[in-house]
């Protein structure tokens, strides 16, 4: 054959290949709001620089005539580009072919992209749209399921791991993306669950649509599976990019610093944002944008485990892991599931050498019957070891309230914070002056003539001893009591000052955090 005549036959194939599971499937594929693999792929990457890989992989089963059926690409297209001109790699199941269910070269080819991504130590993207395991491939089906969670498991802070769910992803499925960094879900497209309702319904006698079991503002408010959540597509993709721009392409590298910008102050007046009253909420996110670039804020699972905020801002260009207590829910208290955000969150910035900054205002963990039988204890000890292992620069700011063992959760002196700073307004104590007064002054209260009186006096006197900053300050777990309006400036200093931070910790395999 010619040189053009195997050009030629090359481009035919390519043709046939690129039609996936063939015209009515694309149609259905469209009727469901998706988009195919390719063209999800073609909205998240750099225009024109996504190389396919593995576009002729067709499946090697034979049962269930299985051998007189075609396959293209298995299901699944991978390949590399670039986002912002860095290179990924990313893959997306096509669920025009065969639903995009996983056989044995379906798994191969994305274990193949996963190997190059951490090889190669860049970002590997995943589109989720599958049935899961392809039946008629039995045990090999699991064997490549076994293998990317395998994969997922080493990739684990060596490169960050962006899981999309667009689609059905179901079954054991579910577990690669759990095990990556970021998932991310589209209203009424993302279904996720381990089992689907039909076998919710047999088992249990339960009635509950797809929606309901797994949908994507369930994983995003409730289960806490999802970090981010979009309405459609398109704004998934921009979410993904968006995230991109924050976090470092491997744990090799510092993210990309972006040129500074000063914080929009008429809009976020840091000395009018906290009220002095403690019982008094506000939007600790408020806080956040006061300080940070441009008030650039990018909110990871903004809508589950709300009275935590954690996410990504920038200080001076550089990219910053902000944690603070949310005021306005539930007080800012630490429970399990504030604690598990948190202590995730934590984890992933100190794999990522991205600093830590925290604003503290709460009153502890949340006590209760529901909370202890939960585990409070196992999960809220999440907190205390993600803090206490980082490595990062660790930088504090106590707002308003800092008691309990919240005061030492929220990355205290005691676990090796860098930088201790508090507000004027800054309460550290053991517990409130209310809930302290009753307990310390309770014979007092009780024989006194008027109780009630008494009790408002000792609250007075507890609060005018230990309810402010200088108690901590006076014995250096505090290194600087400052105003409101030097917090940004204090903020650039400290991240400075840390940017060569070297620890030495003890020889060990790993440690073994509270899971
Ligand atoms: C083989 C599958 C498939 C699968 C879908 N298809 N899932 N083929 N194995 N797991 C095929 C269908 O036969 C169909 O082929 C095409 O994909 C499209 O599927 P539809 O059912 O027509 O689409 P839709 O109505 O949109 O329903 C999507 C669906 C449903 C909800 C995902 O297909 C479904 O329930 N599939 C099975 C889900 C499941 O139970 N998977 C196994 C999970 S257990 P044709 O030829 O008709 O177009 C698991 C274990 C993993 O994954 C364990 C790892 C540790």
């Amino acid at each position: 054959m010619s040189l053009k005549r195997n050009v030629l036959d090359l481009r035919k194939r390519k043709e046939i290949a690129l039609k996936g599971g063939g015209e009515e499937a694309i149609k259905k594929q469209a009727a469901m709001g998706k988009l195919t693999a390719r063209e999800r792929i073609e909205a998240i990457l750099d225009k024109d620089s996504f190389h396919e890989y593995d576009m002729f992989v067709e499946h090697q089963a034979k049962d269930f005539d299985m051998d007189k059926k075609v396959f293209h690409g298995d299901g699944v297209i991978i390949g590399t580009g670039t986002i912002y001109g860095e290179p990924i790699c990313i893959y997306a199941q096509d669920f025009t072919v065969a639903g995009g269910s996983l056989g044995l070269m379906h798994a191969r080819k994305i274990s193949k992209i996963m190997d190059h991504a951490l090889k190669m130590h860049v970002p590997l993207v995943g589109i989720n749209d599958s049935g899961g395991a392809r039946i008629q491939e039995g045990v090999d089906s699991l064997a490549g399921y076994g293998d990317i969670f395998f994969r997922n498991t080493q990739a684990s802070g060596v490169i960050p791991q962006l899981s999309v769910i667009l689609g059905p992803c179901a079954g054991g499925a579910v577990y690669s993306p759990a095990l990556t960094d970021f998932v991310f879900v589209v209203d009424n497209i993302s279904k996720m669950f381990i089992t689907g309702p039909e076998v919710v319904k047999t088992v249990l006698g339960e009635e509950i649509s797809m929606e309901e079991l797994g949908g994507a503002r369930v994983h995003s408010e409730i289960s806490g599976n999802a970090h981010f959540f979009a309405l459609n597509e398109q704004e998934c993709f921009e979410q993904i990019k968006k995230l991109l721009t924050f976090i470092p392409w491997s744990n090799r590298v510092k993210a990309r610093p972006f040129p500074p910008k000063e914080p929009k102050t008429k809009l976020y007046n840091i000395e009018k944002i906290v009220p002095s009253d403690p019982t008094q909420p506000y939007d600790v996110r408020d806080v956040i944008r006061a300080v940070a670039d441009d008030s650039d804020f990018l909110e990871v699972q903004q809508s589950f485990a709300r009275n935590i905020v954690v996410g990504f801002g920038r200080i001076l260009g550089e990219t910053i892991g902000f944690v603070a207590n949310q005021p306005r829910v539930m007080a800012g208290v630490l429970d399990c599931d504030s604690s598990d955000k948190a202590g995730r969150f934590i984890r992933f910035c100190d794999a990522f050498n991205i600093p830590l900054v925290t604003f503290e205002d709460m009153p502890g963990y949340l006590p209760g019957t529901e909370q202890e039988y939960m585990g409070v204890i196992r999960h809220g000890a999440k907190v205390l070891y993600a803090y206490s292992e980082a490595t990062v620069p660790k930088i504090t700011v106590i707002l308003r309230k800092a008691y309990g063992g919240g005061y030492i959760a929220m990355n205290s002196r005691h676990l090796k914070a860098d930088f201790m700073f508090a507000w004027p307004t800054a309460e550290i104590a053991v517990m409130g002056p209310e809930g302290a007064a009753n307990i310390i002054f309770r014979k007092e209260i009780m024989s006194s003539p008027n109780p009630e009186e008494t009790r408002k006096a000792k609250v007075a006197e507890y609060r005018e001893k230990f309810a402010n900053p200088y108690v901590a300050a006076s014995k250096g777990y505090i290194d600087s009591v400052i105003e409101p309006s030097e917090t940004r400036k204090i903020l650039i200093h400290s991240i400075e000052v840390s940017s060569n931070k070297t620890v030495m910790t003890p020889a060990k395999k790993h440690g073994i955090p509270p899971f």
